[in-house]
């Protein structure tokens, strides 16, 4: 049954959370896939169409069974899934380690069998599974191993994302869990704060993530401009400079990528941001090796440099300024594994202009905006 792509590198797709959270139907998951094939989404690597919490009923039905709410979803979640699918995508769904979900929805604390074949029945491809109301004598290894084995178990290729924001020192176990992602912090918000915060707590947990366990550092916020129906969320948006940053972190750091914006009305930036090939290129690369702090002149919090080597011995560089200021931030060659003894040089390709720069010797400058970055893809090449 295993299929060998499933989770392999980090899952790219979208997820109705961050814009609409319980404001969610049937009409909204049409359009929404509609739109994930006619704007080029899908063909960019965007493949999973996710409906998190607040799809079913309050209550479980006679016979124990998950019920999909008949006001939002009056043609069952199997009419969904097989529509998603006639498009081409994976169709995603959620669920809860304990009694309940998050918003106080059924959740699949000693169901996790049964739920697990109910939702390969429906034909789901992905289940993110989230953490509140958890008896208390209970750890989250075990209820991860649970559904973990519950959905390896059902019958069907279910892509499991764990949510656990990082608790328990989740790093540590849930590869063995068998979870392909793991949220690793708690959740984001439509700001600059919160996502760079997100990325700088993440920095020192790379070498955890790798081909099938992915830190996710949580849904994007690319291009929400503010705009969601969850106040949590929607808390003044970031300018588009913060979401291609954003972008870049999450893509160079290996993080799934999932959008969480309104894509049927989102702005030609938006887009250009999401299907940057040459970035995403980078977030996708089939050996997924963690980026590591380039210890170029110190490395601070508002300025630093992250590189990622990639399986065809290119490098994968970023460059940020997190700072309030224009600023310069560079690197030396020998920092990365490449002493000017060598006889090599790098030739820069940057990912965000699609042009490359020549090759250059021993070290790196560039000014850098406030909360801007620059991503390089770099070629190791003979210099003399
Ligand atoms: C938690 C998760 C979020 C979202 C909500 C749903 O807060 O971390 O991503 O799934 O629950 O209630």
């Amino acid at each position: 049954m295993f299929d060998p792509k499933i989770g392999m590198v980090p899952p790219m797709g979208w997820n109705s959370w961050n814009t609409f959270s319980w404001n969610i139907n049937e009409e909204l998951i049409r359009t929404t896939a509609d739109t994930m094939v006619e704007s080029g989404l899908l063909e960019a690597g965007y493949e999973y169409l996710v409906i998190d919490d607040c799809w079913s009923l309050r209550k479980r039905g006679e016979h124990g069974e998950l019920v999909p709410d008949p006001e939002k979803f009056p043609n069952g979640m199997k009419a969904v899934a097989d529509y998603v699918h006639s498009k081409g995508l994976k169709f995603g769904m959620y669920s809860c380690c304990g009694t309940h979900t998050c918003a106080g929805y059924p959740g699949s604390f000693e169901h996790e069998f049964e739920d697990a074949e109910q939702f390969a029945s429906w034909g789901v491809d992905f289940l993110k599974y989230d953490n509140c109301f958890k008896p208390g004598h209970i750890d989250d290894p075990t209820l991860y191993r649970r559904m973990s084995t519950a959905l390896r178990n059902c019958g069907r290729d279910i892509l499991f994302s764990a949510c656990n924001w990082g608790t328990e020192d989740v790093w540590n176990w849930i590869r063995s869990s068998g979870a392909q992602m793991f949220r690793s912090t708690g959740d984001i918000q439509d700001s600059w704060k919160s996502m760079s915060d997100i990325a700088l707590s993440q920095m020192d947990k790379q070498p955890f993530s790798g081909t099938y366990c992915h830190n996710d550092m949580d849904m994007l916020i690319v291009g929400m401009h503010g705009k969601s129906d969850n106040d949590f969320i929607a808390v003044g948006g970031c300018t588009d400079v913060e979401y291609k940053t954003h972008f870049s972190l999450w893509a160079l750091m290996n993080s799934p990528l999932m959008i969480g914006c309104d894509i049927r009305s989102m702005t030609e930036e938006t887009k250009q941001i999401l299907t940057n090939r040459d970035v995403i290129a980078i977030n996708q690369d089939v050996e997924c090796r963690s980026p590591y702090k380039v210890q170029c002149f110190g490395w601070s919090e508002k300025l630093f440099v992250l590189a990622k080597p990639l399986a065809n011995g290119d490098y994968a560089i970023g460059m940020f300024n997190f700072g309030d200021k224009r600023a310069e931030a560079a690197f030396g060659f020998w920092d990365i594994g490449i002493p000017a003894a060598s006889g090599r040089g790098l030739e820069f390709y940057d990912c965000w202009e699609h042009q490359s720069l020549g090759v250059e010797t021993e070290r790196h400058a560039v000014e850098i905006d406030p909360h801007d970055c620059k991503i390089y893809r770099c070629k190791v090449v003979k210099v003399r």
